[in-house]
């Protein structure tokens, strides 16, 4: 199955590019669906029907669906959100705000990509669409799997054996409740299960992300740090829309000159994104909505081009070893040497990129190694290890 994400920032156009991307692969006789992660969903406006949160066949080929992020979220974090509630609880927080913090930004998002796998596994589609949130937030959702694999290998199992050893004493003395082994197997089960999709989705033959922009410059900074921090979680870009573009046939003095300023803006994304595809989609005189307008968007934006191909698989981090030195180059576009912090602790590379760190695993071998160099080489960062 094909899967591609779509993220920008709000307003730009997202949820108008997934549903047209849709209508186009199921009309290419592809069997589709296009479901949206982005609580504030819009899909539904956009296809001009109702759809909820099971599946809604659109058209022939064409399902829909707006995944219900709670729903998804109870289904995945129920037990240990409530061991989470109870506990706060037990430190003085009030009823729904226990509930509120046992959740962490991202994860109702996270959760609701999960059905991906499921969609993957049993091979339902050929292609999935994700209209997803605002850049910020599906960073946030996508860079979770890191966070809880770092929490899970450091200190999962030895918490549970702990919790194990004193939970007779340690509630009684602490007045503190404990999770249950139950409430430990659920996040292990959690943890399988988000590790399978982000092997899926950082895999560039099947899966890829795609932003969407408007030619102007608060948006596209923000798409080229977007960019940039997908790369460092290790997901693959392949291509980029730029949207709402004024087409040569307003002859206006006015727009004029705003067509100067979108071209200025073109030329610096194809700069940001190449040797990324970039496709153009022209301002329409209307609102893009219902299946016959999504259609003429998909031929403005893709023409004959089939939308569901992988436009660039390169992935983002790549590594290389020779008899002494292992080198890994990370693609960073836009990132400046004040924004970066990169260290060695134990067997992990740990990079930070402004508000983002990724840690990354080192192979065994690095065992006590050291960052010999490091260097931006054009876009990339280049780490070479050594003892
Ligand atoms: N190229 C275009 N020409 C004309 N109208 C457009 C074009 N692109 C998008 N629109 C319209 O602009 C509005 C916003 O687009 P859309 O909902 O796709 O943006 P979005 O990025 O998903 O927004 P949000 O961040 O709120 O989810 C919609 O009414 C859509 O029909
Ligand atoms: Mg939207």
């Amino acid at each position: 199955m094909r899967i591609i994400l779509y993220t920008g920032k709000g307003g730009v156009g997202k949820t108008t590019v997934s549903a047209a991307t849709a209508v186009r692969c199921a009309e290419l006789g592809k069997k589709t669906v296009v479901m949206s992660t982005d609580p504030a969903h819009s899909l539904a406006d956009s296809l001009d029907c109702k759809i909820g949160a099971k599946p809604k066949k659109i058209s022939d080929n064409l399902t829909a669906e707006e995944i219900n992020v709670n729903e998804e979220l109870k289904k995945n974090w129920g037990r240990i959100q409530k061991y989470v509630t109870k506990f706060l609880k037990s430190r003085g927080f009030e009823d729904l705000v226990a509930e509120e913090f046992a959740v962490f930004p991202g994860m109702e998002e996270l959760f609701s990509l999960l059905k991906l796998r499921e969609y993957f596994e049993n091979e339902s589609y050929d292609v999935a669409i994700i209209d997803c949130a605002p850049t910020a937030n599906t960073v946030r959702m996508l860079s979770m799997p890191d966070v809880i694999r770092w929490y899970m290998d450091r200190f999962f199992d030895i918490e549970r054996r702990i919790v194990r050893t004193v939970r007779p004493i340690a509630e009684r003395i602490v007045k503190v409740p404990l999770p249950t082994d139950d409430v430990y197997s659920s996040v292990e089960e959690l943890f399988h299960k988000v590790e399978g999709m982000k092997e899926i989705l950082t895999n560039p033959k099947n899966s890829s992300i795609r932003l969407v922009f408007n030619p102007e410059k608060m948006v596209i900074k923000e798409s080229q740090r977007a960019y940039s921090y997908l790369n460092l979680f290790g997901f693959t870009v392949d291509a980029v829309i730029a949207n709402r573009i004024y087409p040569a046939e307003i002859a206006d003095s006015y727009f004029e000159r705003w067509r100067a300023v979108q071209a200025k803006y073109l030329a610096e994304a194809k700069t940001i994104f190449d040797p990324l595809p970039m496709f153009m989609g022209k301002l329409f005189d209307r609102e893009m909505v219902g299946l016959k307008l999504l259609h003429a968007f998909a031929d403005n934006v893709f023409g004959d081009t089939d939308p569901s191909q992988v436009f660039y698989k390169e992935p983002p981090i790549k590594t290389k070893q020779t008899n002494e030195r292992y080198m890994m180059s990370i693609h960073l576009p836009g990132t400046e040497k004040k924004d970066l912090n990169i260290w060695v602790l134990g067997e992990e590379l740990i990079v930070e990129v402004s508000n983002y760190r990724r840690n990354i695993l080192l192979p065994r071998s690095l065992a006590q190694t050291q960052i010999v160099e490091a260097k931006f080489e054009g876009d990339s960062l280049n780490i070479t290890f050594g003892k």
